[in-house]
């Protein structure tokens, strides 16, 4: 489905009926990557996902990305699907987004889920890598992107075995135009910190991370469970960047006895 929202032509995915749950995904991916989970809780929940602008069937226009941007394109489909509150999960670069939606939206957020993501802004380090990317990414499309996520979103082991993930997740990312990549790259390097967010947020929260993520590893995102009162933690074992598709059963577990305790 697809609607416009702040001028640009969203895709999104709205299955089931029930509480909603709003599923933010991550760099250089979209709303495909959470297909494990709409498939095992639709039946129980509303599913809402959606494609940021620059990503899977959304337009992906040369202008504007930020990450506040994306929490008012993610706010306006809300707007749009007249959904006044919901769960919101957000993977890597969309916890960033949905730290900011939180600051910007709080009453709208039931309950947070956030996984393999962090709090801090990019260090000067962090954000010439992206600098690079995002030049690489200019001078020989999507190849380089590839070559340099792939290892940090799927395990050694499911790189070697498991070819029909790695497949996924390539035609997510090789599905990427320039203008989006460049569009995310930019965004995150000049996201806000959102370590003073932490201890704002009241509403209930799960922390996640994949035992073998190397972009955002466990002992790092623990830091947030730490920073949020009464936020839970729990690490995917066997998975790495992306656990609700490396691991989508002990994913969803963590996921629905969550969703169950809000009651
Ligand atoms: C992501 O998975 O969204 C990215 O690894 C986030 C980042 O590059 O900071």
């Amino acid at each position: 489905m697809k609607a416009r929202i702040n001028g640009v032509e969203l895709a999104y995915g709205d299955r089931g009926t029930g509480t909603p749950v709003v599923f933010i995904h991550g760099f250089p991916l979209n709303r495909r990557m959470w297909e494990p989970q709409v498939e095992a809780l639709s039946d129980r929940f509303r599913i809402i996902t959606v494609d940021l602008r620059g990503h899977g069937e959304s337009e992906a226009p040369l202008w504007h990305y930020s990450i506040d941007q994306f929490a008012d394109d993610v706010n306006g489909l809300l707007d749009h699907l007249s959904v006044q509150q919901a769960v919101m999960v957000g993977l890597s670069m969309g916890g960033y987004v949905l730290f900011t939606f939180y600051r910007k939206y709080t009453g709208k957020v039931r309950a947070m889920v956030l996984t393999d993501t962090r709090a801090q802004a990019d260090t000067e380090e962090v954000r010439a890598g992206r600098f690079n990317m995002a030049q690489a990414a200019y001078a020989k499309g999507t190849g380089p992107i590839l070559e340099a996520m792939l290892p940090k979103l799927l395990s050694p082991t499911s790189r070697e075995t498991r070819a029909d993930l790695v497949e996924r997740v390539t035609s997510m990312v090789t599905s990427m135009q320039l203008s989006g990549i460049v569009g995310d790259l930019i965004a995150m390097a000049e996201r806000a910190d959102a370590v003073p967010v932490l201890k704002e947020i009241t509403c209930p929260t799960l922390v996640l991370v994949g035992e073998l993520d190397p972009a955002t590893p466990p002992e790092e995102v623990r830091g947030i469970a730490e920073g949020i009162r009464g936020a839970r933690f729990e690490v995917i074992p066997g998975a790495a960047h992306l656990p609700n598709l490396e691991q989508p059963e002990a994913f969803n577990r963590a996921l629905v006895s969550f969703l169950d305790a809000l009651g």
